[in-house]
């Protein structure tokens, strides 16, 4: 098997819809000589479903990141289909209505705990539940949207996210000693049902195709996808806690 990622093996969270940018990662990661697993969120049916669209088979693990009986139980569901992983990829959010779309002052905490419980914390989670197949030269990588601004609609989300860029740089820290690896992608706007289910998420949209200095596709996942697979390659052995922009370059702008 040749490839970027040749003979390595990943689990990949977050594939909901063929727009998901999990699914384009796992696409790519396939084409590119890596084995998949993917984990599912409750609809397991619909991400089976989805999952027939890539271009090899491959298994879906049940996984509410949420749920400490499937963290327990991961790492031996994952063994009914790989013997080790070589790389974990995060692409999961999750935040309540009330903490998008301009309630910021108004959202209620259980709200938001549910928001950083989903993004935020399960970071940890899921590379603490895959660590016991994880060795030197693993890595993980996640997904966030650029937490050093305050956004008009991101609201609570903004806050998860910036708590998962300081996590990743945690969890560099912590598995650093292991030879483990952690990274995370930071994308432009995408349409993805997470995206869709942000009311104002056009504002985003109308910001990054006008402004981004090299331009910007609302539908292309395959960018990111790309960052994810270079992160998940050899090919960045001494880079960790680091956030790779693929948005045009958007951040790199002033106001
Ligand atoms: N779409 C964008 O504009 C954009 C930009 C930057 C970063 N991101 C990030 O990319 C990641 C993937 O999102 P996406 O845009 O591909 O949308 P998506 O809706 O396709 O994926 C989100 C995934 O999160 C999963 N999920 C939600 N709650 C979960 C739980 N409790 N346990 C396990 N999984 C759960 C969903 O099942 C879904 O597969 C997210 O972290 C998102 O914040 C998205």
């Amino acid at each position: 098997m040749s490839g970027l990622l040749a003979g390595k093996r990943l689990l990949i969270t977050g594939v909901i819809t063929d727009a998901s940018i999990a699914f384009s990662v796992a696409k790519l990661a396939q084409e590119n000589g890596a084995q998949v697993v993917l984990t599912g969120f409750g609809r397991l049916s619909l991400v089976e479903r989805i999952a027939k669209r890539l271009p090899e088979p491959a298994p879906v693990i049940e996984l509410d990141v949420t749920n400490t009986e499937h963290l327990a139980g991961l790492a031996d569901k994952v063994r009914e289909h790989v013997d080790g992983l070589d790389g974990v990829v995060h692409s999961i959010g999750f935040a309540p209505q009330s903490c998008l779309g301009g309630g910021f002052l108004d959202a209620p905490w259980e709200d938001v705990a549910t928001a950083v419980h989903v993004s935020t914390y399960s970071y940890k989670s899921l590379a603490v539940a895959a660590l016991p197949l994880m060795s030197p030269g693993s890595a993980v990588v996640g997904l966030t949207f650029d937490a050093t601004k305050a956004w008009p609609v991101y609201d609570w989300m903004g806050v998860a996210k910036a708590g998962l860029e300081s996590a990743s740089r945690y969890l560099a820290l912590h598995l650093g000693k292991q030879g483990i690896r952690s990274n995370l992608v930071s994308a432009g706007p995408l349409r993805t049902m997470a995206a869709k289910s942000i009311p104002g998420f056009d504002q985003f949209e109308q910001a990054w195709t006008e402004r981004a200095p090299l331009g910007w596709s609302l539908t292309d996942q395959e960018p990111a996808a790309r960052a994810c697979l270079a992160l998940l390659s050899d090919w960045f052995p001494a880079t960790t806690g680091e956030i790779v922009h693929v948005d045009g370059g958007y951040h790199a702008l002033g106001a």
